[in-house]
């Protein structure tokens, strides 16, 4: 919404949201306090802020104002009831459509930005249509506007999109929608579908994404027991054309609020329509990815003579991906677990991540009262790195923050406890820093 905000100054946008801390923290004159921290968002924000970008808990009177109204709430995985543990949970949008019902006034163009199950607009549309009182005017069109913006790189993403789907059946209100983003995309950009595409391009286009994620790591595995190494790999096969070269790198899995939920959604839809062979393929996407992050977990115990206890771990980086402090679904968070489980001390460094953020990962965020927490004591959060290192046993890298590309290896090893270890699962350590020093180094995918 900064970014439409940004680019269209003459509209006003209001995001509205229960969470009155949220909202709060969105109004902070101290911009280093919004929620989200996001490359380039500080600036986006501090230029439409209060001008033409207001953040507000007032449903009625945003509701009221509004002609185009985006529903982008949270559709988690359902955890209880049919479908749960696969199905999307659509309970918030719901609940956004029966405000919208209720304070909408005139014509309202109701826009599913969330990602949801295909058919969720033909929810909404029969709740919005339920309140309507015979007398009054209200009248209502929903659009799909999927968002494809990636954690790290949202406003670039927003910015210049690779492409803006919109899905609809009346045009005039798709056109409607468009003039928003023509105001800075080219229109044939712009793709116009049925409501139906729209929603399932979303979840397909995750769900290819994280297979891609999954494929790469799966050769990572075999590269490691054959002596390829998967950066070669991936450069040789991402020069074809047909497959390209992004979304090859290999890690400790995929994270993230989407990747997993999305191909929940789509194996439980599958299953929903009798497509068993369908629903089988995309869970092996997630299984794979389960796997890749117990597998790092047993090769670090493994390196480490078997045991872990009383050894101390370094971790760098605990967000699911670099330049964002998004843990959600983050592979350091089972990794982590892993390892406390095998009887780890781990110290636990990540530039934009807070200790308390870790602790509720970690499901210690009783800190203060030390209950509740079989993990209490065993790990700590480090503000700097060479406090974490410091006489660690192993050092494992879990995210591809640039504050480790280019590290003093050297002096590291010399504060480390011999034997020690360097398990680098992102690849960002290069040989040439790693001369010299006394350790042992785990690359991910590395024969
Ligand atoms: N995060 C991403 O990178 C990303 C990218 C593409 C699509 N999406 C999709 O966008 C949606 C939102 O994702 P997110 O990561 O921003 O979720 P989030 O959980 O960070 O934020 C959702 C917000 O919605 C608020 N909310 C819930 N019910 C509400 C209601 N009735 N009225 C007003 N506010 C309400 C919550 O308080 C919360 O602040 C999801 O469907 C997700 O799949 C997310």
């Amino acid at each position: 919404m900064a970014v439409i905000a940004h680019n269209c100054p003459n509209l006003q946008v209001t995001v509205v949201d229960l969470n009155q801390e949220k909202i709060s923290r969105w109004n902070d004159p101290d911009l280093s306090k919004i929620p989200v921290f996001e490359p380039g968002l500080e600036k986006v924000v501090k230029e439409t802020r209060f001008k033409n970008l207001h953040f507000s808990t007032n449903f009625e009177e945003a509701i009221k104002k509004a002609d185009i109204i985006f529903i982008s709430v949270n559709t988690p995985t359902k955890e209880k009831g049919v479908g749960a543990g696969h199905a999307s949970d659509l309970r918030f949008v719901e609940s956004s459509a029966r405000l919208v019902s209720k304070f909408s006034q005139g014509h309202t163009i109701v826009v599913e930005k969330s990602t949801v199950p295909i058919r969720t607009a033909a929810t909404i549309m029969s709740i919005l249509d339920s309140n309507k009182d015979p007398k009054d005017s209200k009248t209502f069109d929903v659009l799909s506007n999927p968002e494809f913006l990636a954690e790290g790189t949202a406003i670039n993403d927003l910015q210049f999109p690779d492409r803006v789907l919109i899905g609809g059946n009346n045009s005039l209100a798709i056109d409607a929608l468009e003039k928003i983003y023509l105001n800075w995309v080219k229109k044939e950009k712009i793709i116009r579908t049925n409501l139906w595409s729209s929603e399932l391009s979303k979840l397909s286009a995750n769900a290819f994404l994280a297979q891609r994620v999954s494929s790469i790591n799966a050769i990572a595995e075999l590269c490691e027991v054959t002596g390829a190494d998967i950066n070669e790999v991936a450069y040789a096969i991402g020069e074809d054309r047909r497959i390209g070269s992004k979304f090859l790198q290999a890690g400790p899995g995929f994270g993230g609020s989407c990747f997993t939920k999305d191909i929940l959604n789509l194996v439980y839809l599958c299953e929903y329509f009798g497509l068993n062979e369908a629903s089988n393929y995309w869970k092996e996407v997630i299984k794979i990815n389960n796997y890749q992050k117990n597998r790092i977990s047993k090769v670090v115990a493994d390196k480490l003579f078997g045991t872990l206890t009383q050894k101390k771990i370094a971790i760098l980086g605990f967000s699911f991906k670099s330049n964002t402090n998004d843990t959600r679904q983050s592979a350091s968070i089972k990794i982590c677990k892993n390892l406390l489980e095998e009887g780890a001390y781990l110290a636990i460094h990540d530039p934009k991540v807070s200790k308390l953020q870790i602790a509720i990962d970690l499901e210690c965020e009783e800190i203060s009262n030390h209950s509740n927490c079989d993990y209490i004591n065993k790990w700590q959060f480090f503000e700097k790195i060479e406090d974490a290192v410091y006489s660690a046993d192993a050092i494992i890298i879990l995210c591809d923050w640039d504050c480790y590309k280019n590290l003093d290896w050297k002096e590291i090893s010399n504060m480390m406890r011999a034997p020690s270890w360097l398990l680098d699962t992102r690849n960002v350590v290069s040989k040439k820093l790693l001369k010299d020093t006394n350790l042992n180094v785990w690359k991910l995918g590395l024969g």
